[in-house]
């Protein structure tokens, strides 16, 4: 992808930085345009040196070329300002193209990407929002701010989105958003089985993956309902259209699940359901000679089994299933069994899965297809499964 980005003169432009090198590793070519203001806060040759191409500063004296502001509003599949301020927000909405950055803004029609960052007392300014407000309406996509700490030591809604949400938004920017208009129920995250305050039955599940099933729905226009074990959300900035809702043990996630499961048109279960529970957990920290006594377990509900008698054929209804061996077979029998639409199957071994990076999963549907996506990142694998799975949901009209 060709991406211009805009840097503006906040403290947080240091964090454009990240987000240009790791476009870069990803394969784009990035062409960067700072404001004047910018150039205080960290030099063009960080920027020319990350994106292997001259830095774009001032309108009388653009270098001869690629960066004349009518080639490069040509040249971009995709506008980002990164961070945006106060200024650069207030000259883009009101069409004031003082700068190299608002005129190329002016030249440039296709998606584009403002990621504010500055003082939250700036940010709900009225004259800001009303500045947000006609951007939106302009169609740019607004990502952030985000709540936390800011420069003066502040806390609040001001912060610039982190980098690597920032970069998953602007590669999203030209992309059809496919679930716009639908609720996608995703399930993700190991459970606890608490025999005590301290101790429980649970597995190694990161929820890394649920998580980046609910982020890549939501980024395709879904609005996702995410419902996890401890820490399944801790993984950066959460989409806006995401909803996190956290749970400890697999009775409570089935009846969160079971709150939510009707309004949704497609269930994604990616949680690592814990298959026993204590049967009388204690509720003080139990002695050592004690917990021999509260070891007896019982069968936790299937959750997906439930909702697969219940829904299906009438919701779109996605399994996961992590397998050391008869990786497909195994996989296929839990389709059937489960009343699933599809199934994503998943070696488990030494070196993936489970709290591993690398990530290889094949989408086995109830169609007969079998589609294998090879080991990549878990974000980039959760962009490759929904790709087929948005195929497979529109094969059929679901409630
Ligand atoms: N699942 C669930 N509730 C459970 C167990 C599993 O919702 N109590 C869901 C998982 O989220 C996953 C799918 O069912 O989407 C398959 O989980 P897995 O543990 O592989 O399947 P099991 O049916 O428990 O089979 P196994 O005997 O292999 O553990």
């Amino acid at each position: 992808m060709r991406i211009i980005v805009g840097v503006s003169g906040g403290i947080a432009a240091y964090k454009s930085a990240i987000v240009v090198s790791s476009m870069v590793q990803r394969g784009h070519q990035v062409q960067i345009l700072m404001t004047e203001g910018a150039t205080r806060f960290i030099q063009p040759l960080t920027f020319e040196a990350l994106s292997g191409r001259p830095v774009g500063v001032s309108v009388t004296d653009q270098p001869a070329g690629p960066i004349s502001h009518v080639k490069l509003g040509k040249w971009a599949d995709v506008l980002a300002v990164v961070p945006a301020t106060v200024g650069i927000m207030s000259r883009l909405a009101l069409g004031e193209p003082t700068d190299l950055l608002s005129l190329t803004y002016m030249s440039y029609r296709g998606p584009v990407v403002i990621a504010p960052a500055m003082e939250p007392k700036m940010w709900l300014h009225p004259r800001t929002q009303e500045h947000v407000a006609k951007l939106a309406a302009d169609e740019a996509q607004i990502v952030g701010p985000v709540e936390g700490h800011v420069a003066s030591g502040d806390e609040g809604m001001g912060r610039l989105a982190d980098p690597e949400f920032l970069v998953r938004a602007i590669e999203h920017a030209p992309i059809p958003k496919a679930l716009s208009g639908i609720h996608v129920l995703v399930t993700g995250g190991a459970t606890w089985e608490h025999f005590d305050p301290v101790r429980a039955i649970t597995n190694p599940s990161t929820g890394r993956m649920g998580f980046e099933m609910a982020q890549e729905a939501a980024f395709l226009g879904a609005r996702v309902t995410y419902i996890h074990g401890p820490r399944g959300a801790d993984f950066g900035t959460l989409h806006p259209s995401v909803t996190s809702i956290p749970i400890v043990s697999a009775k409570e996630m089935r009846d969160a699940v079971w709150n939510i499961a009707e309004s949704a048109s497609i269930v994604v279960a990616a949680a690592a359901v814990s298959d026993f529970r204590p049967i009388s957990p204690a509720k003080q920290k139990l002695h050592k000679s004690e917990i021999t006594a509260h070891w007896d377990v019982t069968a936790n509900p299937d959750i997906l089994a439930e909702l697969g008698q219940e829904y299906g054929g009438r919701k779109f209804l996605v399994g996961f299933a992590a397998e050391t061996d008869n990786v497909v077979a195994s996989a296929q029998s839990k389709l059937a069994a489960k009343h699933l639409d599809a199934i994503v199957a998943n070696p488990v071994g030494a070196n993936l899965g489970f709290g591993h990076w690398e990530h290889r999963a094949q989408v086995i549907d109830r169609f007969g297809g079998n589609a294998t996506i090879n080991e990549e990142s878990k974000e980039i694998s959760a962009r490759k499964i929904w790709e087929r799975l948005v195929d497979l949901f529109y094969r059929e009209p679901y409630v």
